[in-house]
């Protein structure tokens, strides 16, 4: 019998994960489906236990439900996730365990890596302090960045960078207001913008212009709606080396798929069925 593997959130109707999870399963000819399923805050501790109880493979959590998952009885968080704060990957235990994880670090962390980023060391300013900023800054503290979270509501970024320091990482973090950005970004060797400037149908917004970024940065927009944001084609015109964020849907996907399976997945076959689905 197949094996169901799927990915909750709300809306979902226009997720990438289950043709990229899809397309893994079947080259890998493994007897298994993934589906993208609308489920609401207040009924997700119904539709993990439904899951289990059904005998899925595995969960990703999306939208709006990543933090709500955290605080639910059901789901025994990995320290990492629980730091983090948030639930993207949901394991099934042979036993009846639910472990909860969070992947979106590592899959930002891979993206950066496949750049030829050096993390340790590295200065990287963050714009934005939400939960994207939160479990990428987390992973990228754990390796060792130096890190600067920047955001409009200076508060909220003061604020991550404490609560993040305080868990003694490796790297060091401090928050601030958007006005320092120029000048921090001279000193800056990565920027990696999680706010939601450029995203559809803002798409001619931006956190920073060419004439802000210079030839040594790299920089990583998490926003891949559309492909190419305004800040990826500034950071082109200035010179910059550019990371898509595409790159860490694919890799978050790529190590849920590990955590479920055990199995190394085609990561190649899923990148291309993710552009070529992005680009239809
Ligand atoms: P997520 O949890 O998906 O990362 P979020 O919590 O909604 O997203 O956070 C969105 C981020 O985009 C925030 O950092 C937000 O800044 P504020 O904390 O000041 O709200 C940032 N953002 C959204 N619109 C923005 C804009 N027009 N200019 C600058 N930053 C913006």
């Amino acid at each position: 019998m197949k094996r169901v593997f799927g990915v909750f959130g709300d809306p979902i109707g226009h997720s990438l994960s289950p043709a990229m999870h899809n397309a893994a399963f079947s080259a890998l000819g493994m007897d298994c489906v993934y589906h993208a399923f609308r489920v609401r805050p207040e009924k997700l501790e119904k539709a993990i236990l439904g899951a289990e109880a059904m005998g899925f493979g595995g969960l990703n959590l999306t939208v709006p439900l990543k933090e709500t998952a955290l605080k639910l009885d059901c789901i025994k968080p990995d320290p990492l996730a629980e730091k983090i704060g948030a639930i993207n990957t949901v394991v099934f235990g042979k036993t009846g365990e639910i472990t909860g994880y969070n992947t979106d670090g590592l899959g930002a962390k891979q993206a950066l890596l496949d750049a030829a980023v050096e993390i340790r060391g590295s200065k990287i300013v963050v714009a934005g302090a939400g939960g994207a900023a939160r479990a990428i800054t987390f992973q990228l503290a754990v390796d060792g960045a130096d890190i600067t979270i920047i955001n409009r509501t200076e508060e909220r970024a003061i604020e991550l960078a404490k609560d993040i320091s305080g868990a003694a990482l490796p790297g060091k973090i401090r928050g601030t207001g958007l006005s320092g950005l120029k000048g921090l970004l001279k000193e800056a060797d990565v920027l990696i913008n999680t706010t939601t400037l450029g995203m559809h149908p803002n798409i001619e917004t931006t956190i920073a212009t060419a004439e802000e970024l210079h030839p040594d940065l790299t920089v990583f927009d998490i926003v891949y709606n559309p492909l190419e944001t305004k800040l990826l084609r500034e950071a082109k015109a200035a010179g910059a080396k550019t990371v898509s964020g595409v790159l860490m849907l694919i890799y978050q996907g790529a190590e849920a798929f590990r955590l479920w399976t055990e199995i190394e997945p085609p990561v190649e076959l899923m990148k291309k069925t993710v552009f070529e689905a992005l680009q239809a």
